[in-house]
Formats: structure tokens, C-alpha cells, sequence
């Protein structure tokens, strides 16, 4: 299919909600993805933050061919094997810490169900979360969401918000009182332009939490599965959440999402509460598995420090050279960004990657954002990464 075929398609069907990239994606393979005019193009978005074993994982897709072939569908009121074996992978990921879990299919349904979740657990109905955070788009996450840009326009559906400053304990211990059933709070800020907090914040929202009876959740729907280093975004500090949410690189590329917690709030909740027709399918969590196994045999979380670490350097020689151009540097494993001065710099950057064949991402107006495949290739992560600062500099 042509360019213009593919315009003409979404002009008269699609409802328009979305500004587009010009090329239609065919096919993808490890960190290249081919569009149908046969251009290929270096990936470092991985389907936004997505497809952690990059794409078309040769197992990944015999595990869901594999499944696809024996059962796809029970709905939750039978057991199913791969699910069971999802839940104990996923007590695993936080070192039994959450050893109970809901399986969803989005991220934005799994901030929802911890909307409901927190709600049953407090009897409370207020959420504190944070300026610029991301939380999804459905009714429930926006009303966590600390975007204007996403909340305005259905302000007259959604309750008054409590949103306080990132990385701000002063502002969280003000707006945490005792009728607020949770504080919601993204590990690193991804959407909102890689706001990194300061050593000790997520320690210090523990604190603020238990002394009012507050539970703390964190969402690690972006910072998850071994992308900032750890294979939980919060491992990077010692402290425990009573809920996490995770999505994205869960099934790297398939569409699997979940709500992690505690015994104690587990403990709150009936039979009834919640439920999903297609939530933690057998098709679903048999990818799911299968990207967990990956990320815990080959290490991926390592791997994504240690390359994070390099790609930051790089990033890092760049802003020397070009004090002008970068205002800075920040991230986490590989989930970096580079904080451009200007806004229009960054917002043709992506266009003119694509030119030259490299998918990148710019988010937060003017924060270029890194966040490949954990296994991506090592030369084609800087092959990707130096083209696109050769369109910078
Ligand atoms: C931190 C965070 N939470 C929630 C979501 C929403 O996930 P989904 O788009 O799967 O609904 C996103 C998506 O970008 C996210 O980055």
C-alpha cells in the first residue's frame, strides 16, 4: 500500500485523533523496522517503550503461535496454566514484596483497577499525584493524570485532582492527609520528559504514606521490566510500594498489562469487585512469561544499565560539544532523554529522522527520548543514536 492509499484510508475511516508518521510499517525485526515502500528504518522508540526483545522475537513469536494453537480464551472464572505461571513470575519481579496480581490488557485499565483497588482497601476517595505524570487515558487514569493538555478537555467528567509537584516530599506531605486512599507516582517521569527524582524521594513518600494510612503506588507501566536498569523502576531505591502497575515491555509487543500488591491490601478485596472478559488470557500471558523468562535468563535488566550507562556518555560528549543546543542530560538505563533548548528544534526532529531512517521519539515539547529494545544491538543503538544528533549538531 502506497503513502497516499493509506491517507486516503484514514481520512475517510479513521477518527482522527492521532497525527501520524509518513510511512506505513510492515514489518519489524530485532531494531529495524521496514515500511511498505521497502525503506528500512532504525527503531529506537521499540512501539513506545514496548517491544523490550525488539521486534518479532524469534521465541516470543513461537511461544504465541504456540499458544494461539492450543487455547486463546477461558475468561477468568476457569484456571489456565500460563496465567498461573504469570501470577508466580510476577510475585517473582518484586521479590514477593506484591505477591498477589490482577492481569489487564492496557495500561491505562490497570491504573483503574488501582483507582477501584485503593478505594476498597481505604474506604477513601482521594488520589494525590504529580505534576506532568502520565497514568493512561481512560476515566480512571485521568483522573491522575498531571497533564492539563489530557485532563481539560474531560475536566467536566472527572472529579477536582490533588496534583503537587514531582520529586517535592514538602508538597506530598501537605496534600497527603488522612482521607487520601493513595498517592500515585511514576518511579521516573516518562511521558512527562524523563524527570528523574532525587535519591531518597520514593523512600521519603514511604514515610509520608504510613503516616497516614496512604497507600503508595507506583506506576511502572514505562519504567518496568528491566528498562531503567532494575526490573522494577523503584528497585533503584530500597523501599517498597503497596501497589505497582506494569504494561508496555510485559509482553513485549502483546497487549498484557497488570496490578501488583500487597498481602494486606489484597486481603480487602471481594469476590465481584473487579473482572475482565480477555484480562490475563492464556494467549496474553504466555507472551508475557515468555518476555519475563528472557529478561531474567539473559539479564536484559543489566544489560539495559550498563548500555544505558554508555548511551548517556554519548548523550553526555554531545552536550559538551553543544551547550547551546542541549540544556541537559537525564535518565535511567535505557530510558534516557536529552533536554533540548529549543522547542522547534525538537519538534521537527522526528520528521527528519524518519528521512533519514531512524525512528525517534520527542516528548514533554522538547525532551528527545531514547528508549529502544533492551537487547537491541549495541552498533545499532549508536548508529541510530549518532544520526540523530548529526541532524542536531
Ligand atoms: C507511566 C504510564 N502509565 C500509563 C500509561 C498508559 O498505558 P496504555 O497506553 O497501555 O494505556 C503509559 C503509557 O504511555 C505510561 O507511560
Amino acid at each position: 500500500m502506497k503513502l497516499e492509499d493509506a491517507r486516503n484510508t484514514e481520512q475517510k475511516h479513521f477518527i482522527p485523533v492521532v497525527k501520524r508518521h509518513p510511512a506505513v510499517i510492515v514489518e519489524g525485526r530485532g531494531a529495524r523496522l521496514r515500511d511498505a515502500d521497502g525503506r528500512e528504518y532504525l527503531d529506537l522508540m521499540a512501539g513506545w517503550g514496548v517491544c523490550c526483545l525488539g521486534h518479532s522475537h524469534p521465541e516470543l513469536v513461537r511461544a504465541i503461535s504456540e499458544q494461539a494453537g492450543k487455547l486463546m480464551q477461558t475468561t477468568n472464572i476457569f484456571y489456565s496454566l500460563p496465567q498461573l505461571e504469570l501470577l508466580e513470575r510476577l510475585s517473582d519481579l518484586s521479590n514477593g514484596a506484591l505477591p498477589h496480581s490482577f492481569l489487564v490488557n492496557s495500561g491505562t485499565e490497570a491504573m483503574d483497577g488501582v483507582v477501584k483497588l485503593a478505594h476498597r482497601a481505604t474506604g477513601r476517595r482521594r488520589y494525590v499525584s504529580t505534576h506532568n505524570s502520565f497514568h493512561g487515558r481512560s476515566l480512571g487514569a485521568l483522573r491522575l493524570i498531571g497533564q492539563a493538555k489530557h485532563r481539560e478537555p474531560y475536566a467536566a467528567l472527572l472529579p477536582e485532582s490533588d496534583i503537587v509537584p514531582f520529586d517535592d516530599l514538602d508538597a506530598a506531605a501537605r496534600a497527603v492527609t488522612r482521607d487520601v486512599a493513595a498517592f500515585v507516582v511514576e518511579p521516573i517521569q516518562g511521558e512527562g520528559g524523563v524527570n528523574v527524582p532525587t535519591d531518597g524521594y520514593l523512600a521519603g513518600l514511604r514515610e509520608i504514606c504510613d503516616a497516614s494510612g496512604t497507600l503508595l503506588v507506583f506506576d511502572e507501566i514505562q519504567t518496568g521490566i528491566g528498562r531503567c536498569g532494575t526490573p522494577l523502576g523503584y528497585q533503584h531505591e530500597a523501599v517498597q510500594p503497596d501497589i505497582a502497575t506494569l504494561g508496555k515491555g510485559l509482553g513485549g509487543g502483546f497487549p498484557v498489562a497488570a496490578f501488583l500488591c500487597t498481602d494486606a491490601v489484597a486481603e480487602t478485596v471481594q469476590i465481584g469487585d473487579h473482572g475482565t472478559t480477555y484480562g490475563g488470557n492464556p494467549l496474553a500471558a504466555a507472551a508475557a512469561n515468555t518476555v519475563l523468562r528472557i529478561l531474567a535468563q539473559e539479564r536484559l535488566d543489566q544489560r539495559a544499565a550498563e548500555l544505558g550507562a554508555k548511551l548517556q556518555g554519548r548523550l553526555r560528549d554531545f552536550q559538551t560539544r553543544h551547550t547551546d543546543l542541549v540544556e541537559t542530560v537525564r535518565g535511567r538505563g535505557l530510558l534516557q532523554g536529552l533536554v533540548l533548548r529549543q522547542a522547534d528544534k525538537a519538534a521537527e526532529l522526528p520528521a527528519r529522522a524518519l528521512a533519514d531512517g531512524v525512528v525517534v521519539n520527542v516528548t514533554a515539547g522538547r525532551v528527545v527520548r531514547f528508549f529502544p529494545a533492551l537487547n537491541i544491538p549495541e552498533d545499532d543503538l549508536f548508529e541510530g543514536v549518532d544520526r540523530v544528533l548529526a541532524l542536531l549538531g
